[in-house]
């Protein structure tokens, strides 16, 4: 970079050598170059994110990435959730380095992507690490950037955040193409579900929510409670949420014992793996599709996140 402004640097290629002809020519030649945009292929990128704890959310990304795995589509599943990861337990899988060497510099993606037993790779978040709870601005700007590495070659790309509203979540939010929001249908999931909603929409208004209601104990009660949530954000800030379904309270999912695989794996007949499997098919219908599509260079997921973190 040599301080120049992109407009004077077009001055000084314009005024080359090459005689009024053959500026011409390659004039437009490079004024074509210099439209052309870089383009990229990326991955679909789907934050799984709740405000409140406890909802399902890592229950919900393990059980899509393994039935995304199972319909060969390229998918990693990072285990966002800074400081407090379990996707490991959940899928089986013992890492031995996470994203807390990642982002040091002290491990490449590839060397820290894991392939758990039932085939879903697995970016493993650091588990029991304070200080991984709250990332540096050297650590975010290196998660961006492995964002970025691994979108470029991926179809799908499910990022399980932690709870709350702290700034790597909301960022992770911001800078995916997706949030699919997990609640419940009581009344205090449905609140910070709302806080969620509104903190996004305030630094993005073109946030797209997606909302899954999660242990419902009759059916149908999943809808009710999200046509009051859909309400409640579109009078107070203006954002429409679309409904994704629910998912019913099953004893099968709590006794699931840790290192067993997803019950989508262990009994894919079973209600719950069936619902599953139909809120993958709606999720595919709403993203348009499971496959990396075209991105302008500077618009791609790094590039995202870095610019909502000016803001932020
Ligand atoms: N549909 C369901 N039926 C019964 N139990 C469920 C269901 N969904 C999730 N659970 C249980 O709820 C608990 C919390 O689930 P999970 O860990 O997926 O939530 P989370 O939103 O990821 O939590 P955190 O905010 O701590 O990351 C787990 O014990 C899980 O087995
Ligand atoms: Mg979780």
């Amino acid at each position: 970079m040599d301080g120049t402004a992109p407009g004077r640097q077009a001055e000084k290629v314009d005024r080359g050598g090459l005689g009024p002809r053959g500026r011409g020519l390659f004039g437009r030649l490079l004024d074509g170059l210099r439209a052309a945009p870089t383009v990229r292929r990326e991955a679909v990128t789907i934050a799984i994110a709740s405000g409140k704890g406890g909802t399902g959310k890592s229950f919900l990304s393990t059980s899509l990435g393994v039935l995304l795995h199972r319909a060969n589509k390229r998918t990693v599943l990072v285990d966002c959730d800074f400081g407090l990861a379990c996707d490991h337990l959940l899928l089986g899988v013992r890492p031995t380095l996470t994203l807390q060497q990642l982002l040091a510099g002290q491990a490449t993606v590839d060397q820290v992507l894991c392939t758990s037993p039932a085939g879903l790779r697995l970016l493993p978040g650091a588990s029991g690490v304070r200080r991984m709870a709250n990332p540096s601005d050297k650590e975010l700007l290196a998660f961006a950037r492995e964002l970025g590495v691994l979108a470029a070659r991926e179809d799908v790309l499910l990022l399980d955040l932690g709870a709350g509203i702290a700034p790597s979540t909301v960022l992770t939010m911001l800078a995916a193409d997706w949030i699919v929001l997990v609640t419940q249908p009581e009344i205090a999931a449905l609140v910070d579900a709302y806080a969620v909603v509104k903190s996004i929409a305030q630094l993005n208004e073109r946030a797209r929510f997606l909302v899954v209601v999660n242990r419902v104990a009759t059916k149908g009660r999943g809808e009710l409670a999200f046509q009051r949530l859909t309400e409640v954000a579109r009078q107070h800030v203006g954002v429409q949420l679309h409904y994704l379904g629910e998912i019913t309270d099953d004893n099968a999912v709590t006794q699931h014992r840790l290192g067993q695989l997803p019950l989508v794996a262990t009994e894919p007949d079973a209600p719950t793996s069936v619902c599953l499997r139909a809120l993958l098919d709606r999720l595919e219908m709403s993203c348009g599709g499971f496959v990396a599509r075209e991105v302008a260079g500077d618009q791609g997921i790094e590039a995202r996140f870095r610019q909502h973190r000016l803001f932020l």
